[in-house]
């Protein structure tokens, strides 16, 4: 329906009163006032957990300093470095460093990527903390300092913190930081949530896309209203990359950097699980059937949404943004926008592989995949279009295996018998190098003069429609099915 004119008109009044109000408003005299209660009966009052009046949003200016810490990159007792979250700490006040660095990352096999991190790694610890809990934060930016043997990382750079956590001013927490000077800011946690921490020194993209962020989980003051057998962290995010065009190498394998005209067009080339590609296929998290398991999950972004699903179970509950107090039950699967967060718990039924996926299936072919690994026959991981192949060793057959699950998978397998086309297993031994780039660049070319590709298409009936391939994605290709010559079994 269409509001009408009068209507929008008052509406646009309203608009630019409250935004004129905003402009001059003077920064909260505490103490703060409580919300008007509309609704709620005054009674009911003393119970709210949301009591403005009784939060604590008392906190000292931040301090900056050109000491420059030399010790662990990160600390605290409050922090998990993998996927296994660490108990709550009793201790009321928690102290937390994370020192920012560059440093080369793997992100897939064979793919080294120029990272940037808080506690030197990928996403950074995931902090775990309570409501009332005091966070006290301590980080040096380090990005000055050379990984030993690597002269390769970005040049050194300011960079910032800023937690979602958190209610405090950004101008004065989150400022920007330069090589060698440390910051150090203290504040309390409100509200209960799964929660994003992040650099927030421009380009924010950038430095996000780099590898900059993580968790908070802040439990309800009184804890969750359930008792889960397990607690993992997935944090879901996206990387942009381009082999480095000064072609610079790390063992052997080329370099790649951050490719800004994927980025800016929110076209990733791997969307991940905790910082890798497939990372969670290769290592499963554990369960045992019959076990209640929370998962707190964090979608990063930087771009794009997740569409988080558990194969073979359904969520029991799903807390929005970490929250109890957001509900929801008998969940498919949970959406979650850019630094968006939830907490899901789901029972195993029985023993079994349960594949993580974001069910935007785009996003897990390129490694958005998990497993719990509960027992019962192993086998292969395969769930709708994600063939359960191996990976390849090499970044250039990653890229041709990608593409081509991307454009080849309706038509052919490898390995998995003929479909519309053969199977291209063994084609690197049917046919030279140099037939195949003919016959992957123009196919078209190659069905007026070429005898073997006349044949094909004699026996096939349908030709191979070009795909407009460059010359690198060629070369891709062929060593994604030379890789799979050499690995992949004759079914
Ligand atoms: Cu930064
Ligand atoms: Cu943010």
């Amino acid at each position: 329906m269409n509001h009408t004119a009068p209507t929008y008109a008052a509406g646009l009044a309203v608009l630019v009163l409250t935004l004129a109000a905003c402009g001059e408003r003077e920064p909260p005299a505490r103490p703060i006032a409580p919300a008007p209660a509309v609704s709620t009966p005054a009674t009911a009052a003393a119970d709210d957990a949301y009591d403005v009046t009784k939060m604590d949003f008392k906190t000292p200016p931040a301090v900056l300093s050109s000491e420059r810490h030399t010790g662990p990159f990160a600390s605290g007792d409050a922090l998990s470095l993998g996927a296994l979250l660490k108990p709550l700490q009793p201790a009321q006040v928690k102290e937390i460093r994370l020192d920012t660095t560059h440093k080369i990352i793997e992100i897939a096999p064979g793919v080294k990527f120029s990272a940037w991190t808080f506690g030197d790694q990928v996403p950074g610890p995931a902090v775990r903390a309570r409501v009332g809990d005091r966070i006290k934060f301590t980080m040096t930016n380090r990005s000055d300092e050379p990984a030993p043997g690597v002269q390769m990382t970005a040049a050194p750079m300011m960079h910032s913190m800023d937690f979602h956590a958190a209610m405090v001013s950004p101008q004065d927490k989150y400022r920007s930081i330069a090589p060698g000077q440390t910051i150090s800011f203290e504040f309390t946690l409100n509200y209960p949530g799964v929660f994003m921490y992040h650099c927030g020194t421009p380009m924010v993209l950038e430095h996000i896309a780099s590898g900059m962020y993580g968790m908070v989980v802040v439990e309800p003051r009184g804890g969750y209203p359930t008792k889960v057998d397990r607690e993992y962290t997935v944090v879901q995010s996206e990387f942009y990359t381009r082999p480095d065009p000064t072609k610079r190498k790390l063992d052997g394998q080329p370099l790649h950097v951050l490719d800004n005209d994927r980025l800016r067009s929110k076209q990733p080339n791997y969307t991940v699980f905790n910082g890798r590609y497939n990372g969670m296929v290769d290592v499963p998290l554990q369960a045992k059937p019959g076990e209640r398991v929370r998962l707190f999950v964090l979608n990063v972004g930087p771009s794009n949404t997740s569409s988080f699903h558990v194969v073979g179970t359904i969520f029991d509950r799903v807390w929005m943004d970490g929250n109890p107090d957001n509900q929801f039950r008998g969940m498919q699967t949970v959406l979650l926008g850019s630094s968006s967060g939830a907490i899901v718990e789901f029972i195993i039924p029985e023993a079994g592989s349960y594949v993580m996926v974001d069910h935007h299936f785009a996003n897990a072919a390129q490694g958005a995949v998990g497993l719990i690994a509960a027992g019962g026959p192993g086998g292969d991981p395969e769930h709708h279009n994600i063939p359960a192949t191996a990976t390849p060793d090499n970044a250039q057959a990653v890229a041709g295996k990608l593409a081509f699950e991307s454009k080849c998978l309706a038509c052919h397998s490898i390995g998995g018998g003929d479909k519309l086309g053969p199977d291209l297993l063994g084609t690197t031994q049917r046919h030279d190098d140099l037939w195949l780039a003919r016959w992957l660049k123009s196919p078209e070319e190659m069905l007026k003069t070429d005898a073997k590709a006349k044949a094909m298409l004699e026996k096939w009936k349908i030709a191979m429609p070009n795909q407009g391939l460059s010359d690198e994605e060629v070369k891709q290709y062929l060593a994604y099915f030379k890789w799979a010559d050499a690995h992949v079994k004759k079914p």
